[in-house]
């Protein structure tokens, strides 16, 4: 377990013990077909994507544990959900799920949700507004935003904003976006992907530095 998680062991627990009676269920997966399936027929059908939206809402009162209310976390750690796209979140539950991207918490927490409770969460954290972080030394903004203009624009938008399918960084939390990048820098294994491996590779760590001020201030 990252080390974060030590000092917050009476969290951890009680957010087991709530999740605990949906565990139990979650086994009885009643909706046949993939979540991402599920997804696109919740979002051509206002009517399922109320329902699973009220599912998501619920689901959320257990994660406010460490992601804050509406997915806007007060620990620099643990990611803003809060404005994330549907189809990423949807993504990075199935890594959790399949073990490609690990964090014990984490995988444990996503295995025991059911399909419906995975789509709510994803339309009820993309409908809420993230709360950018607080700025930084203007010269320290001026070089990551010189950085994220030559590089990270291509793939996450000029804005930030990414788009259905590409995460949202404008806004994450700094410590989050810091370690993540430096995990995809090095191939830790605990998170890989190769594009951003690609990207990251020949920044220094004071690029990152520069780089996750920039990002963490976006709106
Ligand atoms: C005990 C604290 C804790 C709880 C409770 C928790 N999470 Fe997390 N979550 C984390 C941490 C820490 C990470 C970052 C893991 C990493 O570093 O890759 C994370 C990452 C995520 C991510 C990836 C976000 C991204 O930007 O890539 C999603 C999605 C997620 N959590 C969903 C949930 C949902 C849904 C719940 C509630 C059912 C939940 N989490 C409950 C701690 C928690
Ligand atoms: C060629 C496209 C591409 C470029 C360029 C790119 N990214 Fe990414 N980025 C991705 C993809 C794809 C993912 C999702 C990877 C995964 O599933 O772990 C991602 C994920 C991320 C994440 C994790 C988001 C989260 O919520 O956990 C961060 C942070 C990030 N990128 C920051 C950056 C920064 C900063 C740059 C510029 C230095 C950059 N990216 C350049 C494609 C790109």
């Amino acid at each position: 377990m990252p080390k974060h998680f030590v000092a917050m062991p009476a969290v951890v627990l009680a957010a087991c013990l709530i999740w605990v009676p949906a565990c139990a269920q979650a086994d009885r997966n009643p909706v046949p077909g993939s979540v991402p399936t599920r997804l696109a027929e919740a979002q051509a059908n206002p009517k399922l994507a109320d329902t699973l939206l009220r599912t998501g809402r619920k689901v959320a009162a257990v994660c406010a544990n460490c992601h804050g209310e509406g997915g806007n976390s007060v620990r620099p750690e643990v990611p803003n959900l809060a404005g994330q796209n549907t189809a990423y979140l949807v993504e990075q539950m199935r890594q959790f799920g399949d073990g490609l991207r690990r964090n014990e918490f984490m995988q444990g927490m996503i295995r025991a949700m059911s399909t419906d409770e995975k789509v709510g969460m994803a339309l009820f954290y993309s409908q809420q507004t993230v709360r950018p972080g607080p700025g930084a030394d203007a010269s320290l903004l001026a070089q990551g935003e010189m950085l994220f203009q030559k590089i990270c624009f291509r793939c996450h938008g000029n804005d930030g904003h990414g788009n259905e399918k590409i995460a949202r960084i404008a806004g994450q939390q700094g410590a989050y976006l810091s370690a993540t990048l430096r995990r995809y820098r090095t191939g830790s294994g605990d998170r890989v992907n190769e594009q951003m491996a690609d990207n990251t590779r020949l920044l220094s760590d004071a690029n990152l530095d520069a780089i996750v001020a920039y990002v963490a201030s976006m709106k």
